[in-house]
């Protein structure tokens, strides 16, 4: 892992922001990995910006989100379809029918999950996967013991991920329990993969991810294994290494 240390959340976006830029650009058919969740916000602002700016632009582009939360419909305010909308895709070009988000309403989630890999495998695969990482280092919602070897799939999410996110609900019942996330082996057929990791409830998680062995018990540990990944973190996520 190519590991670059940056001072703050701020540098983490900057720094995202010109990686993604230049694959965005250089790519001809761009396909794109993306995730939710606070760490990733910093670098769709920016991204939106360059747009602006008429740097870069979506319309080759295609995207596949990592996960949905299980029940909620699109036009939920706490369904990743309506995050990734509000973050990013209404503000770009990109033509809708190319954004893949798996839609955690559908009556058919294991039907949802293949079509999600068979959409991604149909497109040659994703050449950047965009990755945070949960507090117990989870990626996608893969939580602590999924196979190493799982492609798209429902989850059942574990009581801290749970927690952590009921910051976004009006209540912690109203956080879904399940989600329908890609796979750890999903993400690692990704060609190239950014992690961005900030703050200081990321540092039990990055000093593992950085100290300890690969092992199913923490998800992201696997990325290691992966030839190209770049992994962009700050001080306060590097201050338990
Ligand atoms: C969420 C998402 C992940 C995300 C992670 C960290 O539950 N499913 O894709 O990377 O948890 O979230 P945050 O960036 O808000 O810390």
């Amino acid at each position: 892992m190519n590991v670059i240390k940056v001072k703050d959340y701020d540098e983490m976006s900057e720094k995202a922001t010109e990686f993604m830029v230049d694959r965005i650009n250089s790519l001809e058919n761009p396909v794109l990995g993306l995730a939710t969740g606070s760490t990733p916000e910093g670098l769709y602002q920016r991204i939106i910006e360059k747009h602006q700016q008429n740097e870069i632009s979506f319309e080759n582009v295609t995207t596949f989100n990592l996960d949905e939360y299980v029940g909620l419909e699109q036009n939920d305010p706490n369904s990743y379809y309506y995050f990734m909308n509000e973050k990013l895709f209404r503000h770009v070009d990109i033509a809708i029918d190319r954004v893949h988000i798996p839609n955690g309403a559908a009556t058919d989630l294991k039907k949802e999950c293949m079509e999600h890999e068979r959409a991604i495998e149909q497109v040659g695969g994703i050449d950047v996967q965009v990755l945070g990482i949960g507090g117990n280092g989870h990626i996608g919602f893969n939580e602590p013991g999924t196979s190493f070897t799982s492609k798209t799939h429902i989850v059942d999410l574990d009581e801290s991920t749970i927690q952590a996110n009921a910051r976004f609900f009006n209540s912690i019942e109203e956080v879904p329990t399940q989600a329908v996330s890609m796979g750890i082996e999903t993400i690692m057929n990704s060609k190239e993969i950014l992690l961005l990791v900030s703050g200081e409830a990321k540092a039990d998680a990055m000093a593992k991810l950085l100290n300890g062995e690969v092992t199913e018990d923490f998800p992201a540990s696997i990325l290691k294994k992966h030839e190209n990944v770049t992994v962009i973190v700050d001080e306060a996520a590097l201050s338990g290494v």
